[in-house]
Formats: C-alpha cells, structure tokens, sequence
C-alpha cells in the first residue's frame, strides 16, 4: 500500500508538496514510484514539459520525427487515430501508477518518455545516463490561464469551478501542478546552459512563431536531421501540419474520445494561440505575475 513520505506536506484539497514541488497525489504515488525504479537507457528519449506548455504538440511533433520511417505520413498515421498522449505516455501517471512497476525492459531503443517531473526530482538513473531531454515551456500567462481552464474542465459538474481569484493566488505562491512553475523552469535551464548536448531547451511562443526552425532544431538535437530528399519533399512542413492544432484538434478522435486513463482528449486543446492571457487577467495580475518573473528570472539570462 502507497504512503505518503514523511516530507510531503498537503494542500487545498489536492496538491501535494514534495521535494519543492507541489504534485497532485495520483503524480505523487508514481514518482516516488518511478524515482526508486525506472531504468534509463542512454538512448532514452525524455519530453518534459510544465503541465499547460504544448505537451501534447511536442508529444505530437517528437512522436513523428523520431518514428518517420516506420510510420510514414499517411491515412494510417497513429497520430490520426490516437491522442498524442496515449501514443507517449507520462512516466508518473500512464506507466508508474501508484505503486505498479511496469516493465519497460522490453521496448525497442529509442524509447520516448514524458514527464512533468522537476530536474530536482527525476530518477537517479536518468541522470546517470547519457539522457537526452526535450524541456518545452511557455509565457506564464498563457500557462496559467490554460491550466486554470483546464483543472476546471476535468472538475466534475457538482464541484463548481475554481475561482480564477483563488487559483491564481495559488499560481502565484508557487502552489500549482509541478509548480513553482518558475523553479520548475529554472532548473532546466540551468541544466541546459551547462549540458546543452542532453537538454534542449524550447519554449512554445517560439515554436508558434517560428515551427520550422524549432523542428529542424529538434530533429539535430534527437540525432535524426532531415536529409536533403526529405528537406526538398517538404517533409518538415507536413510533420508540422500533421500535428497542427488545427489539425489534430479536428480530428475525430480528439473530439469525442476518451484517453486510455479516462480523461476526455478534447480537454487537450482549447485554443493553441499565444496571448488569451490578454481576455482573462486584469492588469493587477499582468503586473503582479510580470514581477514575479522578473524577480525570478533575474541573472539566469532566461527571458518569458
Ligand atoms: P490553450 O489552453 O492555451 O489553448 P498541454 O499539452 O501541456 O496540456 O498544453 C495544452 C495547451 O497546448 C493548450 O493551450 C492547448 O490548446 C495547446 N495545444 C494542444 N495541442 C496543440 C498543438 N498541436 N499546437 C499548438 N498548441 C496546442
């Protein structure tokens, strides 16, 4: 039976604070689970990302890239018939859940991982490793406005909705799903300006601005740039259409289905754009969060 570690300390009615890091409790179970038992392998790919960045288009993208021999664009892709998220599954809740030890032993190298888990907290073995980790992350508004949309979007009917008020209060203290958002983000980049070679650092206001210079950059990082007959088959255009928000947000499948842990796939995409901050938050909020960031980020060179 799971218990809690001594140091993990509750909050509201769901958030879990554990090594710095507030987590819900079914991500808690699995990566005190995942932290004693995962394996990694020098060819592990890991995507990790702040819950509300775009991981579900990085999972999308990275899914494609990597596996693009095998599955070729076509009317068979498996992104056309299955949320990106059943495709690559985080380690903390699809694979670690609760106190189950997957066998992982058995998949093909390269694996592909997600996780929301902070550089503080992932696996000895993977920092053992010669790992390669994709680290995307995103404006804080637009993080918070998206999440804040979201945990009310899973929340049963009868349990009302979290105020945006309160929520982002809480935001702001550093109390939210794999927050502090900002150490979350600092950690990483750290470990990006220092080994660049195993962490590639991204941010999504990027990606949306400039996606074919982002993919190209990815594909170098995973090892697998795009030859000279797929550059001129305009291959890096149709893997960015493929998993478009337009595109894959249209797809039957992310309408109306369900993942495989129950959770609706519609509730992944909402709007895909950068700057809806700008319809929710007051301009007290805009200035109190812009602080916070720059208080944070202050010295580190990183700018959101
Ligand atoms: P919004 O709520 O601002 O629309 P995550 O995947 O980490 O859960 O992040 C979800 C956010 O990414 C949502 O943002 C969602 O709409 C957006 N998103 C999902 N798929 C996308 C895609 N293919 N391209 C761009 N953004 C996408």
């Amino acid at each position: 039976i799971f218990s809690l570690p001594k140091e993990s300390g509750r909050v509201a009615s769901s958030l879990y604070k554990y090594q710095g890091f507030w987590h819900p409790v079914r991500h808690l179970q699995g990566i005190i689970t995942c932290q004693r038992h995962f394996q990694a392998r020098g060819s592990d790919f890991i995507l990790i990302t702040t819950p509300k960045s775009g991981t579900t288009w990085l999972k999308a993208i990275v899914f494609t890239l990597m596996k693009r021999m095998q599955y070729p664009i076509s009317q068979d892709h498996p992104l056309l018939s299955k949320n990106p998220h059943d495709l690559v599954l985080f380690l903390e809740h699809r694979l670690y859940v609760d106190n189950e030890i997957p066998d992982l032993s058995s998949m093909n190298s390269p694996r592909l991982f997600a996780t929301h888990i902070p550089f503080s907290s992932i696996p000895k073995s993977m920092k053992d490793s010669r790992y390669k980790l994709v680290y995307l992350c995103r404006n804080p508004k637009d993080t918070f406005v998206s999440m804040w949309q979201f945990c009310n979007k899973l929340r049963p009917q009868e349990s009302g909705t979290h105020s945006l008020g309160e929520t982002f209060d809480m935001f702001c203290r550093g109390v939210s799903m794999a927050g502090p958002f900002w150490d979350h983000v600092l950690d990483y980049w750290k470990e990006s300006r220092e080994n660049p070679h195993k962490v590639l650092f991204l941010k999504y206001d990027d990606m949306k601005e400039n996606p074919t210079v982002n993919l190209r950059c990815i594909a170098e990082f995973l090892g697998c740039p795009f030859s000279n007959e797929e550059e001129e088959s305009g291959m890096v255009e149709e893997i960015l259409q493929l998993c478009s928000f337009g595109n894959l947000s249209n797809l039957e499948i992310n309408r109306s289905g369900k993942l495989s842990s129950g959770e609706d796939n519609e509730a992944f995409f909402r709007q895909g754009k950068v700057g809806d901050w700008k319809n929710h938050l007051t301009i007290e909020m805009v200035e109190k969060l812009d602080q916070i960031t720059e208080q944070k980020l202050s010295g580190s060179g990183l700018v959101l």
